[in-house]
């Protein structure tokens, strides 16, 4: 796939590796789409990518009109939509028993699986449907290409990550029928599993954690970092 003129959607865009890919997508000639709860930086972003070629809109992934409205948006703006990047997530930390031996509170292990998975599967679900209606971009016939971000926690959750780790073995899952359900429609879905990066996400983390996932996961214990972050 050329991403030279072509539209794509990346959730979680205004920050960190949704950031960054919306900087590489824009690079590329891509125009893009931010979908993501957080409207100032939205609109911060918008100005620094080029509002030629980058939209913004408020969006909650885990809410179908929401999502349903920014694609009407997107295909209004730039026509069809070749390609999402799912970004959108947050990664909070809780044991399963606290210091106490009270359990962890429900409610939030649902709002991450929620987010996490749920939004991931939402906005996609609704992405292909759109996708599915356009015509092919290329004489292999196809019609665009989804991409899930999962987490090395998926394969390998540490301490006071069920939550996190569940929501990423969630999409790791769901990826292969998501693309056996997608393929005879000329859409291809693929999930990344990234390692500890230097991301907003990652800082809001005590230092202590920070430190003791990347010793875990990472060869020479370093961060992966964004050149986003580092301008
Ligand atoms: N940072 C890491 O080390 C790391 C490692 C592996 C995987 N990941 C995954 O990469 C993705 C991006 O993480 P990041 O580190 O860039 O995080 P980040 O916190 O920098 O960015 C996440 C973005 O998602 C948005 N968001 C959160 N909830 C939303 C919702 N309900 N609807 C729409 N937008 C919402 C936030 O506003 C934010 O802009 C996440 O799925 C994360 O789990 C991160």
């Amino acid at each position: 796939m050329t991403l030279n003129n072509l539209t794509a959607i990346v959730t979680g865009g205004c920050s960190g590796l949704g950031h960054a890919t919306a900087i590489a997508l824009r690079d590329a000639g891509a125009n893009v789409s931010l979908f993501d709860l957080n409207e100032e930086l939205g609109a911060q972003r918008v100005e620094e990518l080029g509002s030629n070629n980058t939209i913004f809109t408020k969006v909650d992934v885990r809410d179908e009109a929401s999502v349903q409205a920014a694609i009407d948006a997107t295909t209004e703006t730039f026509g069809a939509i070749s390609l999402v990047v799912n970004c959108a997530g947050i990664a909070p930390a809780k044991r399963l028993l606290d210091k106490e031996g009270n359990p962890a509170p429900l409610g939030d292990f649902q709002k991450t699986i929620d987010i996490n998975l749920v939004g991931s599967f939402n906005v996609s679900r609704l992405v292909a449907a759109t996708m599915a209606k356009q015509s092919p971009i290329n004489e292999e016939g196809e019609r665009g290409l989804i991409i899930n971000t999962a987490s090395v926690a998926g394969y390998e959750g540490q301490i006071g990550q069920t939550a996190y780790a569940a929501s990423k073995g969630g999409i790791i899952g769901l990826t292969l029928p998501m693309a056996r359900d997608l393929a005879p429609l000329g859409i291809r879905v693929n999930t990344i599993a990234p390692g500890v990066m230097g991301t907003p996400m990652l800082l809001a983390m005590p230092e202590k954690v920070q430190h003791a996932l990347s010793a875990k996961y990472n060869f020479l214990s370093a961060w992966g970092y964004l050149k986003s972050l580092l301008n």
